[in-house]
């Protein structure tokens, strides 16, 4: 059943949405020279021009774009030689498609809890793990606890905001093991004045409904590596090795991206900058309008980052607030304000119950405190001033 919450499904009118796509640019304009020249299918110049220009505003040399961001996770996995059994360190806090990714290539996850400022995979966890809890055998490097080898590490950039990365790739270097960005909700986003997504060895994003920039559904592997580049073509595209004789020597997949949904893509992208300078005074406005209510906690940007603020979130302490974020969700909700909990700790969901962690009370504690609150890039200053009052009032009542 589709729910209110479905990325970029209509909101009824009257209500403040958590995050709708925005489209007043040359998506109809492109759309339509699809349809004209009967270019609709997963090939076609928008397919190029968007991989092209996306890799060019990343930076990386290739791009590949893909059906959607959880396709680009598992070929991203499977390019970077990750295999049946491996374990893959992952971000606890996360929507689940990393961790669904890890497991379509038959690997297991290892869960890292976030740390407590920014909310991103904690880097000192993932440098005691691997200092301590691996070790090396017969060249390979395993987990001494599961037994199992670790063959890369998922750092996860959520709402926006990029991991502390420099430590989490310094690690991998020394143990050899590919760093795969899931940078799905930050495009756009700067580590220390470098562009999320041009961190590690490849990075994925998704253009699904509600992210910063959408193709209805839609994804792109980003790397500088030409034979991953080649490799991830290759499956994203049914392993074809004679299209005319149908010969395909490996199991391959229908992943790629169609041309409406690419040209879709190209229109969005010419208004990033735009999007990205909306959200972050967005988030300038709310944190000035919240800051102040007792027992609310913006969410905050790390001084070597620059966040997107793909969606604006607040902490709220139940005992100084005098309710909790689901008793504010439900509150806000009467109001016609829509907004939305942080995700489920993984871990404790029940295909990953198994699977070995880093701890987990950071993320539990996210996702009893955090509520995710109006963030689209067309919501009016009327309308964030709405909700601002609408949680200061909860607060006074
Ligand atoms: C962190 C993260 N990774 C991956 C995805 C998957 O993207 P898609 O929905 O395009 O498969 C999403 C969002 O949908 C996401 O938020």
């Amino acid at each position: 059943m589709s729910t209110q919450f479905e990325p970029g499904a209509p909101t009824a009118k009257g209500i403040i949405p958590l995050c709708v796509p925005e489209i007043q640019g040359n998506e109809w304009k492109y759309i339509r020279e699809c349809l004209d020249t009967n270019w609709v299918s997963s090939v076609g110049p928008f397919v190029d021009r968007f991989e092209q220009e996306l890799a060019a505003y990343v930076g990386t040399k290739h791009a590949v774009a893909a059906v959607n961001g959880t396709a680009a996770l598992h070929i991203a996995l499977l390019v970077a030689g990750v295999q049946p059994n491996d374990e893959v360190l992952v971000s606890t806090l996360s929507f689940i498609s990393p961790a669904n990714a890890i497991r379509y290539v038959g690997a297991w996850p290892v869960f890292v809890d976030a740390e407590p400022t920014y909310w991103q995979m904690d880097p000192q966890k993932v440098v005691d793990f691997l200092d301590k809890e691996c070790q090396w055998r017969s060249g390979a490097f395993y987990n001494k606890t599961t037994g199992r080898r670790v063959k890369a590490i998922l750092p996860v950039h959520i709402l926006g905001h990029p991991c502390d990365m420099d430590p989490i790739v310094e690690i991998a270097r020394k143990y050899e093991l590919p760093v795969i960005e899931d940078a799905s909700e930050s495009l756009g986003a700067k580590y220390k004045g470098r562009m999320v997504g041009h961190l590690g060895d490849i990075a994925c994003f998704s253009f699904n409904g509600n992210k910063i920039i959408t193709t209805g559904g839609g994804g792109m592997i980003v790397t500088d590596n030409q034979a991953w580049t080649e490799r991830a073509k290759y499956l994203t595209t049914q392993a074809k090795d004679d299209p005319l004789e149908y010969v395909h020597n490996e199991i391959g997949y229908n992943y790629r991206l169609t041309n409406i949904q690419a040209a879709l893509g190209c229109a969005q992208l010419e208004r990033l900058e735009e999007y990205i300078e909306t959200k972050r005074r967005t988030a300038a406005l709310y944190t000035e309008l919240l800051s102040d209510v007792d027992g609310i906690e913006p969410m905050t940007e790390a001084p070597w980052a620059l966040s997107v603020f793909w969606l604006f979130t607040i902490l709220v302490d139940a005992s100084r607030f005098g309710t909790d974020s689901r008793g504010l969700m439900a509150r806000l909700a009467d109001k016609g304000i829509q907004t939305r909990p942080l995700w489920h700790p993984i871990l404790s969901l029940r295909p990953f119950l198994e699977c070995h962690s880093l701890g987990e009370d950071i993320a539990n504690r996210l996702y009893g405190d955090a509520l995710s609150i109006p963030s689209s890039v067309g919501l009016t200053r009327d309308e964030l001033q709405t909700v601002a009052s609408a949680i200061q009032q909860v607060a006074s009542s």
